[in-house]
């Protein structure tokens, strides 16, 4: 089936363009996540029609890292609604980097549930007593999403939790300032164990995906997300997503995405496609080199830039179904 479909041949066709692509090195500051091997290279593109086309290395697993962060977001705000969700976390761009130690000077909340803070301030809200309980509620929805059982990689879990003095560092910041409860411990458990959940790449396209799909796995039809916070997900991701990077991104790909430090980037097509890349390489802002490069190159072919002006990607599915 692959076979017959452009965007089999667009995977294909980015795959061997940007397989040569050897800049960026693999993320050592957690231990075990410097163990990649930085060749490996998968994509995955996922219609919201429940079509997969694939390339390379797409049945390799690695940590979700920080692309767990939109889909604890939306976790939190089925959870607890918008005005709850908001109280502890804002939805502006920091412009800075996903580790800084920093709280919005005016509100005090961290300044979007993208950077490490934020999300650290939405684990909070989504842990549960006892801890396992939350994080298994995690991977229970991530599973869905993606249409498999997924897990979580103990070793990398272990080195995150170790290492992650920095995110202890901004817990307790926002223990202080009534940001967080004093669950800090689980809060942190909870989001460490979210970082340290095993995905491939395919995984991540079905899970954009199914925010694309309006909260839908479009190859079950399971109903994983409820759809009417699935706008405030892609908004930030949109703004955020790519932190000190987002608004060259917004500028040169237009379409809301999350990156990760295990190497992963999805990016979401509303109401079209999710698309995911695996490339452990980063540049100096934490993002896939070759992640970027792909999806660059995949949102100029199909015009899917929110504003492009052909406006190709809104009638991507029509002219798909028409060819
Ligand atoms: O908290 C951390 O540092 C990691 N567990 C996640 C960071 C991450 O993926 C940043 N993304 N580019």
């Amino acid at each position: 089936m692959e076979t017959s479909s452009p965007i089999h041949e667009l995977v294909q066709n980015a795959y061997q363009k940007y397989r040569e692509l050897n800049d960026g090195a693999v993320a050592t500051y957690i231990p075990e996540l410097g163990k990649a091997n930085g060749d490996h290279f998968g994509i995955a593109v996922a219609t919201v029609d429940g079509e997969v086309f694939t390339a390379g290395d797409w049945e390799q697993e690695f940590t979700i890292q920080s692309i767990c962060k939109p889909f604890a977001f939306q976790m939190a705000l089925e959870q607890f609604g918008r005005d709850a969700t908001l109280r502890c976390v804002g939805v502006e761009p920091s412009g800075d980097a996903f580790n800084s130690i920093e709280l919005d000077p005016r509100t005090m909340r961290p300044y979007n549930p993208m950077i490490n803070a934020g999300a650290i301030a939405v684990s909070s809200l989504i842990k549960k007593s006892p801890v396992e309980a939350g994080i298994n509620a995690f991977v229970s929805a991530m599973g869905r999403a993606a249409g498999r059982e997924l897990r979580i990689d103990k070793d990398v879990l272990f080195s995150e939790t170790v290492t992650g003095n920095r995110n202890r560092a901004m817990a307790y910041l926002m223990l202080n300032c009534g940001i967080i409860d004093e669950g800090v411990d689980d809060a942190l458990q909870q989001y460490f164990s979210q970082c340290s959940m095993l995905v491939n790449t395919r995984d991540l396209a079905m899970m954009a995906a199914t925010l694309a799909n309006m909260g839908r796995n479009p190859v079950n039809n399971d109903r994983v997300f409820d759809f009417q916070y699935i706008k405030d997900v892609l908004t930030v991701m949109f703004t955020c997503g790519l932190y000190d990077y987002a608004g060259e991104w917004a500028y040169h790909v237009g379409l809301p995405a999350k990156s990760g430090v295990g190497g992963g980037i999805i990016s979401v097509v509303n109401r079209q496609l999710g698309i995911a890349v695996y490339s452990p390489k980063l540049d100096e802002k934490g993002n896939s080199v070759r992640g970027i490069a792909v999806c660059k190159e995949l949102a100029a072919h199909l015009g899917l830039h929110a504003f492009e002006f052909t406006n190709v990607g809104s009638s991507f599915m029509q002219w798909l179904k028409e060819d």
